[in-house]
């Protein structure tokens, strides 16, 4: 009887939170991660490494200075909080990369940094404004990766 309770409690626990998730952004980009690395690039979408080196130092973008320093002159803070990343396509390929801009935490499950196209539905503690979003677009995301591995 007594488990029999504790697996209704569970039950409708399960339910109660599967209710609350909100659906998946109807452009969302499905991936899958293989070895570390997404090599498919999100959706098929092409990068342009201007805009995301324009992206990684804009603190309304991906804000990527605010954790690393990166091989951009004219901005004067570069955190450390996370590691350079003046040399990263030196020792990851294009797909490796991918994965860390998409969800470090495949990486790290410990890590700080924002899975910036992890799926939504898996956050918690996010601000009302994020909440069913990615933090990046599938494009900016590819923008990014774009930027980044011209660095070696
Ligand atoms: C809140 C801080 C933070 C922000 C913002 C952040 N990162 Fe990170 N990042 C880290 C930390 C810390 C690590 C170290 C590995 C770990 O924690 O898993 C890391 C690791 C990485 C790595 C792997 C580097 C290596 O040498 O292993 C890449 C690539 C990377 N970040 C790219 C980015 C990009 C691109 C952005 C912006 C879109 C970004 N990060 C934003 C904290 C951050």
């Amino acid at each position: 009887m007594r488990t029999l309770l504790t697996l209704l409690v569970l039950i409708s626990v399960t339910a109660t939170t599967a209710q609350e998730l909100p659906p998946l952004p109807s452009d969302y980009c499905h991936w899958k991660a293989d070895h570390l690395a997404i090599d498919e690039a999100l959706c098929g979408l092409k990068g342009n490494p201007a805009r995301g080196r324009a992206l990684a130092i804009d603190p309304h973008g991906g804000n990527c200075i605010a954790c690393h320093h990166l091989p951009v002159p004219e901005e004067s803070f570069h955190g450390t909080i996370g590691p350079p990343l003046d040399k990263v396509a030196s020792r990851y390929t294009e797909g490796q990369l991918r994965l860390r801009v998409v969800d470090e935490q495949q990486v790290n499950p410990f890590t700080i940094m924002p899975g910036f196209y992890r799926d939504p539905r898996l956050a918690n503690r996010v601000a009302d404004a994020y909440w069913g979003k990615t933090f990046l677009t599938a494009q900016q995301v590819e923008d990014i990766v774009a930027w980044l591995v011209t660095l070696k």
